[in-house]
């Protein structure tokens, strides 16, 4: 059981069986489960005593249309305060039922039992919740954490290697920014190994380390004042990219070069080894994640990294590491800086 201080304390809970520990939770309150078609295909879900919601699946479940559905079946269902909202998916399920608890009588509670790694380790967790808007991703949202969060492993083996892949770069990227033990682990793995009974002991440790690091880092900054940035670490580049590409990488891919690439800045302007900067690639490539983009595309991935949210002033800020483990925030890389890393890098 791991503890997260939000604007709530609650616990991410691993469990052999969410259905039993879900029923725990809930108790006699009237619930509302929130999944998709395709993931209930996938998990045997022993849910008939609920409402269950279904959304369309992935990123198109987090819309407008969506969420006023969503809206108007709590409200033919009677949802009062007291109840429960359960959200079964990946990322963009736990994202749009925790909108939904958020904005439903000013916030009701909620659980999330994340199905696919990227939202065991990463969406999950940390209390941000919304939809995308017309312009861009995420544009529409809230903080409002759950009551708690069931990690079931079993749940990912019907993953496909690719979303299982994409979920290691945030794995990945935990051990860079602060835990170097889930780098041994994974440069003495592999994709095929930890999904494989052998690996169970190590799928199961760097998830628990890759959420340790997110909840003490989301404990310390909830609001994403300070050190929360850190979690950002390849994710200016990746950002966009993931916007340029029209969601055709997934977003751990598109973090993963978006690693790569700050490593490569880190190394020429924060003292990152040189053994430290290949690493990124060595573990990356290992997980069959992509490592370069387009050399020719850096004029538009610039334009759409000054619209991130996370610019200001113009300025473009970069999470860089000093050493493995040691992130800093970086403002005063230029735009020469950034075109001469890129075309190194990609070319
Ligand atoms: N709130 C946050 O802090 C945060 C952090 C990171 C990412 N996110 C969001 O998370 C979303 C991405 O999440 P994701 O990577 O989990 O993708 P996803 O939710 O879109 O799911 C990817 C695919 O996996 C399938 N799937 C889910 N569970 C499965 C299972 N057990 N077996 C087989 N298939 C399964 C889904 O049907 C879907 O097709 C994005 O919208 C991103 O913005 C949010």
């Amino acid at each position: 059981m791991i503890e997260v201080k939000a604007e709530h304390p609650y616990h991410v809970t691993f469990s052999g069986s969410w259905a039993s520990r879900l029923n725990q939770i809930q108790g006699k309150r009237k619930t509302v489960v929130i999944t998709s078609s395709e993931v209930v295909e996938h998990i045997s879900m022993m849910v008939q005593e609920y409402d269950i919601f279904l959304v369309p699946d992935g990123e198109h479940a987090k819309d407008f249309v969506t969420i006023k559905k969503l809206w108007d079946f709590f409200e033919s269902k009677g949802i009062e305060r007291s109840d429960l909202i359960v959200a079964i998916g990946g990322g963009s399920i736990t994202d749009l039922a925790g909108f939904a608890a958020a904005t439903w009588l000013r916030g009701i509670d909620w659980v999330a039992v994340p199905t696919t790694l990227a939202g065991m380790v990463d969406a999950s967790i940390g209390g941000k919740t919304g939809i995308n808007g017309v312009s861009g991703k995420n544009l529409i949202g809230s903080f409002h954490s759950p009551v708690e969060v069931i990690i079931d492993l079993a749940l990912l083996s019907t993953l496909s290697d690719r979303d299982f892949c994409a979920g290691l770069a945030e794995v990945i990227k935990c051990g860079l920014i602060a835990d170097p033990e889930i780098l041994k682990i994974l440069n003495n793995s592999s994709p095929e190994i930890l999904r494989s009974a052998a690996g169970a002991v190590s799928l199961s440790e760097i998830v628990r380390r890759s959420i340790v690091v997110k909840a003490d880092i989301v404990s310390e900054d909830f609001k994403e004042k300070g050190a929360r940035a850190f979690l950002n670490y390849g994710h200016t580049l990746g950002h966009a990219i993931e916007h340029l590409s029209k969601y055709q990488l997934r977003h751990g891919e598109a973090v993963a070069i978006g690693l790569h690439f700050a490593a490569h800045l880190g190394f020429k302007h924060s003292g990152l080894e040189q053994e430290s900067y290949l690493l990124h690639r060595t573990l990356l490539e290992r997980y069959g994640l992509p490592v370069k983009y387009d050399v020719e595309l850096f004029e538009p991935l610039l334009s759409v990294m000054h619209l991130d949210k996370k610019s200001r002033d113009g300025i473009i800020r970069f999470v860089l590491l000093r050493a493995i483990g040691y992130p800093i925030l970086s403002s005063d890389l230029s735009e020469t800086d950034l075109r001469t890393a890129y075309r190194e890098v990609m070319s």
